[in-house]
């Protein structure tokens, strides 16, 4: 099944950039802390960058590619 047959996808991975997460209500990082998500659509850090980790803030298109 190709990414065109779904209407509302639930991830997409964003090159270079973020994860796009839609209709989750909580994201657990890597230490095991759990975000709240209180959006229908939320962007989670995937460079490590990130000054608001787990969440993109933007960061990762400042960094030359190849070293996200
Ligand atoms: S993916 Fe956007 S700041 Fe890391």
């Amino acid at each position: 099944m190709s990414a065109e047959q779904f209407e509302h996808p639930d991830v997409v991975l964003c090159p270079d950039g973020p994860m796009l997460l839609r209709g989750v209500d909580s994201v657990q990082d890597a230490d095991g802390t759990v975000h709240a998500v209180d959006r229908p659509v939320v962007a989670v850090c995937r460079c490590l960058k990130s000054s608001r980790l787990p969440w993109c803030d933007g960061t990762h298109k400042v960094i030359p590619r190849g070293h996200s």
